[in-house]
């Protein structure tokens, strides 16, 4: 072997390298987390969920690497122009302008030089991050291959606009004045502000695509349990809408600064847990030949818990919606098996499980947002202050919306 022509990354400049690959990974979670609410195209969301949750699992991999090498672990890169780049994808101008940036530009960046990076670090010395890298990689393609087809999609029906276009470009010019995702390419001079940006405001409100047809119906009252037919059909329309839960989720994690990465961790699983949930509603519904866009939205939901601090909302959600779920949902489990409905009786128990994650993050991680976010009131008398509005609001049906 010619010793000139082996792989012979630095340690040093492998961390650099290693550090940039999780930052831009790390920032994509917030970005996505802020724009969930906002994305509309259906398909479009539950892959920016998907997203959200894969990248966590891939910062994560890079962390525990990195902690070996650096100290601390997080670092912010030290090169102004990749930071410009990943500041700048979350003021896209639309969800189009958003996804051909990141999915189109960022994520194809990333997959070059995570490329590149497994075959100049030094193989087993640096085989850790190497095996992190493949799997990354492994990921990263295989999300090119679901999200392209939706690109291609918008694109053909005229959903895109002229603006997201000129913003795909903007993104490019940027990477390209960072000299790539690794940094080592050559570099253009920085662009200017762009024209189609829009500051990025978070939302309050739930968007949804053009094929859903009712979006503000109230939760009417359930067939009930003993008419199993009808209340089954009513049960599986309820998780096709659990996409608000994901959508209250994301707000809490876009919101929330200077939690522990755990917490991001476990938000991101919780997440996309929730976009799961919901297409398995749409799995059970299309399987009896029903239109899952038909099913109501009821996204006042979202609006109503955004008026709430992130605390709170995520306090609604664990301590009162996931908490008293199980009794039902145990209930369900058996009249399934009495009916001999299988896939239905397995769907309910996969939630099951997912759930009683969700109650457990909920009780791991309400007292430090409490701390963080300087609420004096001890975890006990803040959930049994969250339960309250949430018997007489949420549970009632009546969701006041306060007037700002
Ligand atoms: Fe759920
Ligand atoms: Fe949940």
């Amino acid at each position: 072997m010619n010793p000139a022509a082996a792989p012979d990354l630095d340690i040093d400049a492998n961390r650099v390298l290693l550090n940039r690959y999780r930052h831009v990974l790390h920032e994509a979670m917030r970005v996505f987390a802020g724009w969930l609410p906002r994305i509309a195209r259906f398909e479009l969301k539950c892959e920016a969920g998907r997203t959200i949750w894969e990248n966590s699992l891939h910062v994560n991999a890079l962390y525990l690497r990195l902690r070996e090498i650096q100290s601390p672990a997080f670092q912010a890169p030290d090169d102004a122009a990749l930071l410009r780049l990943t500041a700048e994808l979350i003021h896209a101008p639309d969800e189009q302008g958003l996804a051909r940036a990141y999915y189109g530009v960022v994520a194809p960046g990333l997959i070059a030089a995570l490329e590149s990076h497994e075959v100049t670090t030094i193989p087993n010395s640096d085989l850790p991050s190497v095996r992190a890298l493949k799997h990354i990689l492994l990921d990263l393609r295989a999300e090119q291959g679901r999200v392209r087809p939706l690109l291609a999609e918008a694109e053909t029906a005229g959903r895109v606009t002229d603006a997201a276009y000129a913003w795909e470009t903007h993104i490019a010019r940027l990477l390209s004045a960072a000299g790539g995702i690794a940094g080592g390419g050559s570099r253009i001079d920085p662009p200017g502000a762009s024209a189609s940006r829009v500051e990025f405001t978070p939302p309050r409100e739930a968007a949804r695509d053009e094929r859903f047809t009712t979006l503000g119906a109230d939760l009417a009252a359930m067939p009930p349990e003993d008419e199993h037919a009808a209340h089954t059909e009513e049960e599986f329309e309820r998780y096709s809408t659990e996409v608000l839960a994901a959508e209250t989720v994301a707000v809490v994690m876009y919101h929330v600064r200077g939690m522990p990465w755990e917490f991001q961790l476990d938000a991101a699983r919780h997440l996309h847990d929730e976009i799961r949930h919901a297409l398995m509603g749409y799995e059970w519904m299309r399987r009896r030949g029903m239109d899952p866009f038909r099913s109501p939205q009821y996204t006042h939901i979202l609006k109503w818990r955004c008026q709430f601090p992130p605390a709170v909302q995520y306090c609604l959600l664990t301590m009162g919606n996931e908490v008293h779920a199980f009794p039902y949902r145990h209930r369900r489990v058996e009249a399934h098996q009495r009916a001999g409905d299988r896939l239905s009786e397995q769907f309910v128990r996969y939630d099951i499980a997912d759930e009683t994650q969700h109650v457990r993050f909920g009780h791991r991680w309400l007292p430090e947002l409490l701390k963080q976010s300087g609420d004096s009131r001890n975890v006990e008398e803040f959930t049994a202050d969250c339960l309250r509005v949430w018997e007489q609001e949420y549970r009632t049906g009546r969701l006041t919306l306060n007037v700002e």
